[in-house]
């Protein structure tokens, strides 16, 4: 094949660079894992302890990853070769995690796009709506259902497949551009009617009531986890996403100000969709709870009781989780092909965008259908003995591989090449925070990924 020169993609905008971002951030995590960890444990005192782990890890780690890729000019995989040649192994390991995480994220994406065209169908009084069944039924007959289940896991992939094989700045840009803000609308939209329906305010209670209880005896320890556990999957840490989205800023663009933007939005949409689900949540009587039971029984079971109005709200409910699932989804397949795109630019293949949006798309793809085939456990051996597929997938990526990544990354910048990160940073702009940066990804990051890594796998074995 001829060689080709052909320039690396890159951001359109600051503007949209940040959407994107926030976009990879802002998904189900937000929406179905904060606000019940928030009331769980401690309310107020459980988001006072979320800032602070945002501020003095996640807040680093994001400009760890985003300037290393900038920095590298290069997806993760050649990012880490870059440094050095002994820690490209490290960049593999990140390359990995996203396979995984696709796998079960397509499948409970492609569950938000079923509910949310079920919802359309009793606006209409179709057949193919929820039609009164409860939530806890609906979404068991769903589960059961591994042809439907394989069906809407091939759509969200396949439309996941669409937008980032369109290109950088035309299709993932682009899509987060009308995404996002539609998501902020929609969301408020939610908050006004959840908030205001009578009994409402059990539910801001359960949210916000401070309660330090849950830090005596070893209760700190579980909090401690809860909260670490969400700031790192909710800001996207530890696979290689910020480092390709990194990769694509440039220079002028301002590394320091963007890392302290994406948590800040990031929780300010967890906090919102709190309110937008549990003041509904109490007010239909029943009891809170977090995960798939929350998003796909009590919820559907709180649209079922709304009468008339409840459809419109099941479609702009669901509707806004398909746009927080997907625009992550997008990010997770971009930091997959972004290494193989580097590599072809190298080697004068020019820009194989699409072929490889598709070929690796597939092959999410056919994990995605082992999960939605697993019917949550029921109809494949179980992995390692005793795990559904989503959750094995699920410990693979969130358990194991992301937090190693994460904790060898902080080990390489903070200890070995401690000045090799900040020199990026001060590029077009001033770095008002290297003092604490470095304190942190020095002292406070590498505690806080190697306590992650035992919280989960004691999450999942404990
Ligand atoms: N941050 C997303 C969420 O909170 O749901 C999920 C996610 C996206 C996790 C991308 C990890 C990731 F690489």
């Amino acid at each position: 094949m001829p060689k080709k020169e052909v320039k690396r993609e890159s951001w359109g905008s600051s503007m949209g660079f940040m959407l994107a971002a926030i976009g990879s951030a802002v998904g189900l995590g937000n929406m179905w894992g904060f606000p019940y960890k928030l009331g769980m444990n401690g309310g107020f005192a459980f988001l006072i302890l979320y800032l602070l782990l945002a501020v003095f890890a996640g807040y680093v780690l994001i400009m760890t990853e985003l300037s290393l890729g900038r920095k590298t000019h290069s997806s993760i995989i050649l990012a880490y070769r870059e440094v050095s040649k002994k820690y490209t192994i490290v960049g593999w390991f990140g390359a990995l995690a996203p396979f995984f995480i696709l796998g079960f994220y397509s499948y409970l994406g492609g569950y938000c796009l079923k509910y949310t065209i079920a919802n359309l169908g009793d606006l209409f009084g179709a057949s193919w709506g929820v039609n009164g069944v409860s939530g806890p039924e609906y979404f068991a007959r769903l589960s059961a259902d591994q042809t439907q289940s394989a069906i809407y896991t091939a759509i969200f992939l396949v439309l996941t497949i669409i937008v980032v094989a369109r290109g950088l700045s035309e299709g993932i840009e682009k899509f987060n551009k009308v995404a996002m803000p539609a998501l902020f609308v929609m969301l408020l939209v939610i908050i006004i009617r959840s908030v205001t329906l009578p009994g409402a305010s059990a539910g801001l209670s359960f949210l916000f009531k401070p309660n330090f209880e849950v830090f005596k005896g070893t209760g700190w320890i579980t909090v401690l986890a809860a909260a670490g556990g969400q700031v790192f999957f909710s800001l996207s840490l530890g696979m290689g996403i910020l480092v390709t989205y990194g990769s694509y800023m440039k220079k002028d663009q301002n590394i320091e100000k963007s890392s302290l933007v994406i948590p800040f939005a990031d929780t300010v949409i967890a906090l919102m969709a709190g309110l937008a689900i549990m003041p509904a949540v109490f007010a239909s009587g029943q009891s809170p709870q977090g995960g798939a039971g929350l998003l796909y029984m009590t919820l559907q079971t709180v649209f079922n009781g709304m009468g008339k109005l409840g459809p419109i709200f099941g479609v702009l409910f669901y509707g806004l989780v398909v746009i927080a699932a997907i625009t992550s989804s997008m990010s997770v397949l971009e930091a997959i092909i972004g290494s193989f795109i580097d590599y072809g630019l190298k080697k004068g293949y020019g820009n194989q965008r699409k072929k490889l949006a598709w070929g690796f798309g597939l092959v999410c793809l056919c994990m995605g259908l082992l999960v939605a085939y697993d019917g949550l456990g029921k109809y494949l051996p179980p992995m390692f003995g005793k795990f559904s597929w989503l959750d094995g997938f699920d410990l693979l990526a969130e358990g194991v591989l992301m937090p190693i990544g994460a904790f060898i990354t902080t080990i390489i910048f903070g200890w070995i090449h401690p000045d090799m990160l900040p020199e990026e940073v001060h590029i077009g702009s001033e770095f008002k925070s290297e003092k604490f940066y470095r304190f942190c990804l020095k002292w406070v990051a590498p505690v806080f990924t190697f306590f992650i890594l035992i919280g989960q796998l004691n999450t999942f074995f404990g």
